[in-house]
């Protein structure tokens, strides 16, 4: 059979960017793999098909950008709605504004506080620990935002992200906490924000569909059985966006990830929670969050079942074999194997890996389009266009 221009493993975001490019750029013929069932990676979404309601498959998915080449390129393929996020924290019994804000300062404190007054409050109440000096990252959380607020909004959440009680965490888990002295609520600050107005699966399928991009579902490079690997390898350039460890057997270990269980119901009533996310911040409610899709798409009221609603609830913890790998942990274990990888990767003739499995990076969308655009540029494009070797 006639072997395509250019091999793409996996359809998330990476994939078809560098496939749209190479196809529409360079004419070149482009065979996308993937192993599920569908295109487009984690970024992946559907109609819940009773009510009609848009769901993240993979997770709540907000795209926003200050990169002006990334949103102009994104912009060939959808439009986007004015949503803007806003996440809001439940503790105890309430629900506060969120991320810390004065607005949740005030309401914790039970009093209006000034911006410089709130400034004093929460810089006293850090003074119990130095940021230099914490031992975990109890002790480094304590030192940036004081102990009531870490107590109410981080150590819960905290523990349940990781499984681990946050004595027992690096301190080098958290740089920042951010606290904000206004009311400012918005949960990005990126020049550009919002959903893609027919949602994410028909953004994707824009990007694939090109006469020169060929998309084969349910297609896993390493099967044996189809003998992919072996038709291609060494044959057609090869862009491998699949998890770098899995390349190369695991030979130096598996890379740690954490996974995130969602659990998704229909519930009888119009609105669950009246927005989009809320963070369960007490420690004895098992999930980090729950999602309610709908409030994603205010402008698509109109074609959502009245009466009833579609909740996700979020369950974090370690990835084991066979769960879908989505934060890198990165411990200094983590960072030796990688470094033994990137150094095979770099020995592998005509594979580039990319996205965020094949570097083991968190990417958010807009950053993992932005790399596979600086791939085609300073490599694939050099690559087909002049001749340049492909490394
Ligand atoms: P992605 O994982 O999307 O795609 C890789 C593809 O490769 C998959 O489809 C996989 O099946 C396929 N594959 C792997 N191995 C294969 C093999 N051997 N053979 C064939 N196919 C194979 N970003 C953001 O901007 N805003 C947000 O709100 C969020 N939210 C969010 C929530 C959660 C829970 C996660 C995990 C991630 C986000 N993101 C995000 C990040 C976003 O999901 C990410 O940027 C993109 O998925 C990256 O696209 P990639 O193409 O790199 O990987």
């Amino acid at each position: 059979p006639d072997l395509p221009d250019l091999l793409v493993v996996g359809s998330g975001f990476f994939g078809l960017t560098v496939a749209e490019r190479c196809a529409s750029e360079l004419d070149l013929k482009v065979l996308v793999l993937d192993r599920r069932h569908h295109l487009g990676g984690n970024a992946y979404s559907e109609k819940e098909p009773t009510t009609g309601i848009e769901v993240h498959k993979y997770g709540a998915h907000l795209f926003h950008t200050s990169n002006q080449k990334v949103w102009d390129y994104v912009t060939r393929f959808t439009t986007f709605t004015g949503y803007q996020h806003r996440v809001f924290a439940r503790y105890q019994g309430q629900v506060y504004s969120f991320p810390m804000n004065l607005g949740l300062i005030n309401q914790f404190f039970g009093k209006a506080h000034t911006p410089e007054e709130a400034r004093e409050l929460i810089a006293k109440q850090a003074s119990e620990f130095d940021t230099e000096t914490a031992a975990n990252l109890e002790e480094k959380a304590i030192s940036l935002i004081g102990r009531p607020l870490y107590e109410a909004f981080v150590k819960g959440y905290t523990a349940k992200q990781w499984q681990t009680d946050p004595t027992e965490l690096s301190p080098d888990i958290i740089t920042r906490l951010p606290v904000r002295y206004t009311y400012d609520n918005r949960y990005f600050n990126d020049t550009y924000e919002g959903l893609p107005t027919d949602g994410y699966t028909a953004w994707l399928t824009r990007m694939a569909d090109h006469p020169n991009i060929e998309v084969r579902l349910e297609t896993d490079f390493f099967d044996q059985s189809n003998g992919v690997a072996e038709q291609f390898k060494g044959k057609v350039p090869i862009v491998y966006t699949g998890p770098i460890d899995e390349y190369f057997g695991n030979s130096e270990g598996r890379l740690s990830w954490r996974t995130v269980d969602l659990e998704q119901s229909v519930v009888d009533v119009d609105d669950f929670q009246g927005t989009s996310v809320v963070n369960a911040n007490d420690e004895d409610l098992p999930y980090t969050r729950i999602l309610e899709f709908k409030h994603f798409h205010p402008e698509r009221v109109k074609t959502h079942l009245p009466g009833k609603t579609v909740i996700v609830h979020e369950y974090s913890r370690f990835a084991e074999e066979g769960d879908e790998p989505y934060y890198p942990i990165n411990t200094a274990e983590d960072r030796e194997k990688l470094l033994k990888y990137r150094e095979l990767a770099k020995l592998e003739p005509m594979v580039l890996f990319g996205g965020r499995l094949g570097t083991y990076k968190y990417l958010d969308m807009h950053m993992a389009i932005g790399s596979a655009l600086s791939m085609y540029e300073n490599k694939l494009r050099p690559h087909f266009a002049d001749g340049a070797e492909l490394k």
